[in-house]
């Protein structure tokens, strides 16, 4: 804060009329300065500034002081705007920590993520082993003023160089190892950087401290980024990439566009619009959502136009509205993101998209009637279940309203009965919503998907998780059953999601229609699927992420671990039906809410069979036979 007596003492030196004048053509008219409003864009001079006072506009009402003129017109906080106009003053203006507690403990580890900073850049712009960094920023048509401006730099392959420098300052390994910028993999081995061979985007937090990096390969490879580790100084989650640089454009506009990427950022920037940040490889947080809350309410989602994209635009903005903002979409065209669109369309081109935006609802309510999910009672049901939580997400009461107003028009039911589902507990496990995978319910990353790994056996916590388990088992041990199981499978799902396409509401549909609910073990088996399950192993592990893979390695690694194939294929295929029929009952309890009474008779007899084949399934009679081969 800045102590009153110096504010004060700013207010009283500064020279009102010269401030305003760099941004208005005033002309003494008496006692007063007139000129044209710029808050309403006048043209005639009705805008009057009192030398020794502040300013006001007849038509549009704007009026004020020094201070809020500038924050206002230049979107600086009352603190920036207070050491503005004291640096026009001749008055040094400093803050003083309102507790008094010395400087922040950590002080020393920002400055030595800025010095290494300042090494990436050196050796981007300075060394030979550089070069081929600099020529891809310009294969990407990234110049040189703007990567500056950006502090982005280059961390050589060379193993040795970063540290030989970071020590030649001062900084030793122990530190170094702590910052986590080098690593040791072995005991007895050198330590290593852990940024090597990559395009470095340094991470400040709003106040501009550097905290972390963000690398890109400058080739193909994985990851294709990488960000520091998470530490005392570095979370992922509560940071926005460009955010200290944009939040004055983003006060003054009062909008934030946000996008998925640096290079996204980078371009908008480029091409003239500040305004911009974006997370870091995960799905936007609420305390992302609370951060952007300080400085608008107004948020414009420019994401990728591709499948992950439009998920992660439809995530990120329940995380918006939980913070009261209110959210648009923006849509690109087929195939692009906002760096390479801005690229070729250049400015005006995207503006005019961001112009164009949707309410995030609307945009969702136009994808369900698109794709014919307003048409009969299932599908109905399908979309409310998508619409319900994001109106329950909006933490705004107007907004709650209209979203729910807006719902129960397009599916064509009364308000009252939309209201007792909203607050009624959200649904969960019916058939449509049962297994959301634990990496997009918690939040976690969007396209680089890859959960823990335990140091023990993995646990599923899903209902029958034993009986998948199981299967999978047999398919990795014993595959002369491989087809029987496809089989049987194949055919539960098809009872269980008969004609169930999305139609073009991709993005909405998070559920995975399939019989398997555990995600580690589905993707084991759509793996096992997809290649045979006698596949060699490097050809299975292709498809699946770091906990599947270790999963995977422990199932394959008890051969004898399933005696009797037959017995425990048949005994896990009843686990499965059961579930299923019990999905299915759940399903069809769900519509009736919103059927009428004709369609309930309806139901309640299909509700009825389900419950009947449920009880006969002990009795069933399977007819296994092995493959042939
Ligand atoms: N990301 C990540 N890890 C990956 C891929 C992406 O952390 N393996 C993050 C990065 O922050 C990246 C953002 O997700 O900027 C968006 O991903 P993508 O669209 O793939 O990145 P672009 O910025 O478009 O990357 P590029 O244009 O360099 O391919
Ligand atoms: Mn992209």
């Amino acid at each position: 804060m800045i102590p009153d007596e110096v504010v004060e003492q700013v207010s009283q030196q500064a020279d009102i009329v010269a401030i305003i004048s760099e941004y208005v053509r005033l002309k003494k008219v008496g006692s007063v300065w007139r000129g044209p409003c710029p808050f309403h864009q006048g043209t005639n001079a009705n805008f009057s500034v009192q030398p020794r006072g502040g300013y006001t506009c007849f038509v549009c009402g704007e009026k004020g002081s020094v201070f809020t003129f500038v924050q206002k017109r230049l979107g600086m906080s009352f603190v920036e705007a207070v050491k503005y106009v004291g640096a026009k003053s001749g008055i040094e203006v400093t803050e003083v920590d309102r507790k008094r507690e010395g400087p922040d403990p950590r002080e020393p580890m920002w400055e030595l993520q800025a010095t290494v900073a300042e090494f990436f850049q050196r050796t981007l712009w300075d060394e030979p082993a550089g070069a081929h960094a600099r020529e891809y920023l310009a294969s990407r048509a990234v110049s040189r003023a703007t990567a500056e401006r950006f502090g982005i730099g280059f961390a050589p392959r060379e193993i040795g160089a970063m540290r030989a420098h970071l020590n030649g300052l001062g900084y030793d390994d122990e530190r170094l190892l702590a910052a986590g910028l080098l690593v040791m993999r072995e005991e007895r081995e050198e330590p290593r950087p852990r940024f090597r061979d990559r395009l470095i985007f340094p991470i400040l937090d709003q106040s501009g401290h550097t905290i972390g990096f963000g690398g890109r390969l400058l080739g193909p490879g994985e990851p294709k980024y990488l960000n520091s580790a998470e530490s005392e100084i570095f979370a992922k989650g509560k940071t926005l990439y460009n955010l200290s640089f944009a939040r004055n454009a983003i006060r003054r506009e009062d909008r934030a566009i946000v996008v998925e990427g640096y290079f996204d950022v980078l371009r908008l920037v480029d091409a003239g619009v500040e305004h911009v940040v974006a997370p870091m490889g995960t799905a936007l947080t609420e305390p992302q959502a609370e951060l952007i809350g300080r400085y608008t309410k107004h948020v414009f989602l420019l994401y990728d136009s591709d499948g992950p994209g439009q998920k992660a635009t439809f995530r990120a903005a329940d995380a918006l509205l939980a913070k009261g903002h209110e959210v648009r979409v923006v849509t690109l065209p087929e195939g692009e993101d906002p760096d390479t669109f801005t690229r070729e369309r250049g400015r005006e081109a995207v503006e005019r998209l961001i112009e164009d935006a949707m309410d995030v609802f609307d945009r969702k309510v136009q994808l369900l009637q698109r794709a014919g999910w307003f048409s009969d009672l299932q599908h109905k049901r399908r979309a409310l279940d998508r619409l319900l939580p994001t109106i329950r997400a909006a933490s705004d009461p107007i907004t709650r309203d209209l979203y729910l107003a807006r719902a129960a028009d397009a599916a064509g039911i009364a308000r009252e009965v939309l209201l007792r589902e909203l607050h009624a507990a959200p649904r969960r496990g019916t058939a449509r919503t049962a297994a959301v995978t634990p990496v997009a319910a918690a939040g976690g990353p969007v396209r680089t998907a890859s959960a823990p790994v335990p140091s023990g056996p993995y646990r599923s916590s899903v209902e029958q998780g034993n009986a998948e388990q199981t299967l999978i088992r047999v398919l990795l041990t014993q595959p002369v059953w491989q087809d029987w199981i496809f089989e049987a499978i194949g055919r539960l799902e098809a009872e269980e999601f008969p004609g169930d396409e999305a139609g073009g509401a991709e993005a909405l549909d998070e559920d995975p229609h399939a019989a398997l609910r555990d995600p580690v073990y589905r993707a084991i088996y759509q793996a096992l699927q997809k290649h045979g399950a006698d596949a060699a192993p490097e050809m299975v592990a292709e498809e699946l992420d770091a906990l599947a893979i270790h999963v995977y390695e422990d199932l394959r690694g008890e051969p004898d671990a399933v005696v009797d194939a037959k017995r425990s294929i048949e005994d896990a295929m009843r686990q499965l039906r059961a579930r299923s029929l019990d999905a299915r009952v759940r399903a069809l309890k769900s519509l009736l809410s919103l059927a009428g009474e004709g369609e309930k008779d309806q139901i309640n007899l299909s509700i009825k069979k389900l419950a009947d084949e449920k009880r006969s399934l002990g009795a069933q009679h399977w007819g296994m036979v092995p493959n042939r081969k």
